[in-house]
């Protein structure tokens, strides 16, 4: 699409630009012209539109190399405070209500000046742009904004005084999509999976080959699971809410057993899920060897492997 086919869009008609699109800078028109393509695909993020009077709800619609688009909507008040975009110039596109806006330049920090952007603007800045959005209006507000680079980092400030910004925190922006898509959420499926991308898994044979070797077999499971469940006889018991500290080769209160962050070290639970996120957790420690048995105890006993049955 040519940019002058997107001017021609419904999502042009009424639009206001700051002075840096007004400039025609190539850069801030390229990055409006994504916008207005996006807006024009609701299917792509309609589903996405989702007021939430609880929790300001957006989501990453498309991420490339080269630049990056949100949807982002607010209810009635709903706003996110001054920060900047971490080096990356950007657009933003209001698709409906009305956004605030108080805005300076890090670089002049000169006193904040207020704008309104009602539906259809859309409004250029360059990396140097500090700024807070809300919702000021009482009708549900909906926005697109495109960033490039795609961002990495948001710094957070306080405004003291009007002409005075003092940084009071960082934020890094998760590349990975789903992650992204509702802040620092991520479901137990996708911290389950992401811990399994970092682990070679092994099987009930491939455990006990392990031990026989110098290994470590650990059961995390509670003793009222072992004792319901059975054990596997000379697996180390290591309740789960002290692992790290037992098995971390710097801690004071390490295992005797414990001699080295190479050592294999295989986690076993009930079913092979909760071991995942453990044995994770050791590889954080450094011990680049842990790993966990899938299937669990269950799957070392349909394995035929010894088993012992607790009194
Ligand atoms: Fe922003």
């Amino acid at each position: 699409m040519e940019i002058s086919e997107i001017e021609n869009s419904p999502h042009a008609e009424g639009a206001r630009r700051s002075e840096a699109s007004s400039e025609a800078a190539p850069q801030a028109r390229r990055l409006e012209a994504i916008a207005r393509i996006l807006a024009d695909e609701e299917a792509l993020w309609g589903p996405h539109r989702r007021h939430d009077p609880d929790e300001r709800h957006f989501a990453r619609l498309v991420r490339t190399d080269e630049y990056e688009a949100w949807l982002l909507t607010w209810t009635s008040e709903q706003g996110v405070s001054l920060h900047d975009h971490g080096g990356s110039s950007g657009v933003a596109l209001v698709l409906e209500g009305e956004l605030l806006e108080h805005a300076t330049e890090i670089a002049s920090q000169a006193p904040l000046r207020e704008t309104r952007w009602p539906r259809g603007s859309a409004h250029a800045f360059g990396p140097g742009h500090v700024h807070d959005l809300r919702n000021a209006g009482t009708a549900p507000a909906t926005s697109i904004h495109v960033y490039s680079p795609p961002l990495s980092t948001m710094t957070f400030y306080d405004h003291r005084a009007a002409s005075y910004l003092k940084p009071v925190r960082v934020e890094v922006v998760e590349r990975d999509d789903e992650g992204a898509s509702s802040g620092r959420r991520r479901s137990i499926d996708r911290v389950l999976a992401d811990a399994r991308a970092r682990l070679t898994r092994v099987t009930p044979e491939r455990a006990a080959l392990l031990r026989a070797g110098g290994g470590l077999l650990v059961d995390i499971r509670p003793s009222e699971q072992r004792a319901r469940e059975g054990e596997i006889p000379g697996a180390l018991l290591v309740e789960r809410n002290v692992l790290e500290w037992r098995l971390d080769p710097a801690s004071d209160h390490r295992l005797g057993v414990v001699t080295s962050y190479e050592q294999p070290i295989v986690i076993v639970c009930s079913e092979g899920y909760a071991s995942s996120l453990a044995a994770a957790s050791l590889q954080d420690l450094g011990l680049v060897n842990a790993t966990d048995l899938a299937g669990g105890f269950r799957a070392w006993e349909a394995a035929g492997l010894p088993v012992r049955r607790c009194r």
